[in-house]
C-alpha cells in the first residue's frame, strides 16, 4: 500500500501513522500537512525518518495532483481539518476552506488518479445533539456549529462522489478523542496544561454536557479497520461506550493531580445555543468488521494525565506561542479575567 495521510502532524493523524508503521511496516507512508497552528513537526518526531513529508494545503490542487502522481499513491486517509468548535465561533472561513473545499479537491484527485481507497475522517458532531439513544450511520445530519456544518459538507461531498462517480470513498465519524499529542485547546489537554501551570480551568456553565470519549489509539485502529475492511460508499461510526459529563471528566483530572474544586472556574457558556448537550453513537457496523476499542476510559485518562506531566517539552513551546496566547485572550479574556 502506498498511503498518503493528510493532516498527520495533528493529533489523530499522527497517532494513526504511528499505528500503521507498527502494524504493517510494508506500507509506504507519505504525509501532506500544512503545519498550521495545531500541526507540529515535533508531534511526528519519532516517526519522521520513516515517512516522506510534504508541506502543503489539501486545497492546493496542483500540489495534491503532484503528490499523488509522483509517489504512485494507492490509498489516501484525510485528517486535515480545522477542528475546534470555539474557533469556528470566532471566524469560520478557514473551516469551510479546509473541511469542505479541501475534501472536494481530494475527491477530485482520487477520481483522476484512480485511487483504490480514499477514507475521510469525520465526526459525530455532524449528527448534532441527541437527548436519548444513539446515532447510527443512517441518522440525519443536523450540525449546530460552523465547524460541524463544514465537516457535514465534506461528508456529503463524499457521498455524492460515490453515488455519481463510484469513487471508492469511506467516511468514518469519530467521537471525542483523547490521548497524547492533543493540541491544548480542547477540554482535556487545555485543562491539563492550565492545571500543570497552576491556573484555574474554565468550565462552561455547570459542565452538564455529555461527551462520548474514545482513546486516540482506538480511534486510529477503527480508521485502519475501516480502510482495510470497510465497503466503499459506506459510513462507519467510531465510538466507545464512555459517556461522561464534562464535570466528571474535570473531577477526574483534579483527583489525578491531587487538586480540589477551587481550581475550577464556572464561566457563562460561550457556545450558548450551539452547545450540543449530548453525543452518543452506535458503532456496531464497525464492530461487525472485527474492531473493538481496547482502552478503558479511566485507565486511558490516567495515562494521558501522566503523558502531559512527562511531556512538558512538547506542550510548553505551544502555550508560549504568541498566536496561542492571542486565541486564549480573545476567547476567554472576559470570562477568566484575572485568571487568564
Ligand atoms: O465529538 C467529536 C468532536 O469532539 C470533534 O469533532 C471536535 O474536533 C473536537 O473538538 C470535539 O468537539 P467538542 O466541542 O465536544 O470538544 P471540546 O474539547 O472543545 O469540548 C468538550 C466539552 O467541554 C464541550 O462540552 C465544551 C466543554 N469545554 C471545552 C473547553 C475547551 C469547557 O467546559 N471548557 C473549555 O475550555
Amino acid at each position: 500500500m502506498k498511503l498518503l495521510v493528510t493532516g498527520a502532524a495533528g493529533f489523530i493523524g499522527s497517532n494513526f501513522v504511528r499505528l500503521v508503521l507498527d502494524t504493517d511496516p510494508t506500507v509506504q507512508v507519505t504525509v501532506l500537512d500544512a503545519l498550521r497552528y495545531s500541526g507540529n513537526l515535533s508531534t511526528m518526531a519519532d516517526f519522521l525518518p520513516r515517512i516522506r513529508f510534504v508541506r502543503g494545503e489539501i486545497q492546493d490542487r496542483g500540489l495534491v495532483d503532484q503528490v499523488l502522481r509522483e509517489y504512485h499513491v494507492t490509498h489516501l486517509v484525510n485528517f486535515a481539518a480545522e477542528s475546534h468548535n470555539d474557533r469556528s465561533l470566532l471566524d469560520n472561513s478557514s473551516f469551510v476552506q479546509t473541511n469542505t473545499l479541501g475534501v472536494q479537491v481530494l475527491l477530485e484527485a482520487a477520481r483522476k488518479h484512480g485511487l483504490e481507497r480514499i477514507l475521510h475522517v469525520s465526526t459525530d458532531e455532524v449528527y448534532g445533539s441527541i437527548a436519548d439513544g444513539e446515532f447510527t450511520e443512517e441518522s440525519p445530519l443536523k450540525p449546530n456549529t460552523p465547524y460541524s456544518a463544514s465537516k457535514a459538507g465534506g461528508d456529503l461531498l463524499c457521498r455524492s462522489h460515490w453515488v455519481s462517480f463510484q469513487t471508492p470513498v469511506i467516511v468514518t465519524r469519530g467521537g471525542n478523542t483523547y490521548g497524547p499529542y492533543h493540541y491544548p485547546e480542547k477540554l482535556i489537554p487545555f485543562f491539563m496544561v492550565r492545571l500543570l501551570s497552576g491556573k484555574r480551568v474554565p468550565l462552561y456553565g455547570e459542565g452538564l454536557q455529555v461527551r462520548e470519549w474514545i482513546h486516540v489509539k482506538d480511534h486510529a485502529s477503527g480508521i485502519w479497520t475501516a480502510l482495510n475492511k470497510g465497503e466503499p460508499g459506506q459510513v462507519y461510526n467510531v465510538g466507545d461506550v464512555n459517556e461522561r459529563q464534562n464535570r466528571e471528566v474535570v473531577d477526574f483530572l483534579l483527583s489525578q493531580l491531587g487538586l480540589d474544586s477551587t481550581y475550577v472556574k464556572k464561566i457563562p457558556d460561550p457556545r450558548q445555543g450551539a452547545h450540543d448537550a449530548r453525543y452518543s453513537m452506535n458503532a456496531s457496523k464497525l464492530q461487525a468488521l472485527g474492531w473493538r476499542p481496547s482502552t478503558g476510559f479511566e485507565d486511558g485518562l490516567e495515562d494521558t494525565v501522566k503523558w502531559y506531566c512527562d511531556n512538558e517539552e512538547w506542550w510548553r513551546p505551544i502555550v508560549q506561542n504568541e498566536s496561542y496566547k492571542a486565541f486564549v485572550r480573545a476567547f476567554y479574556g472576559r470570562s477568566l479575567g484575572d485568571d487568564l
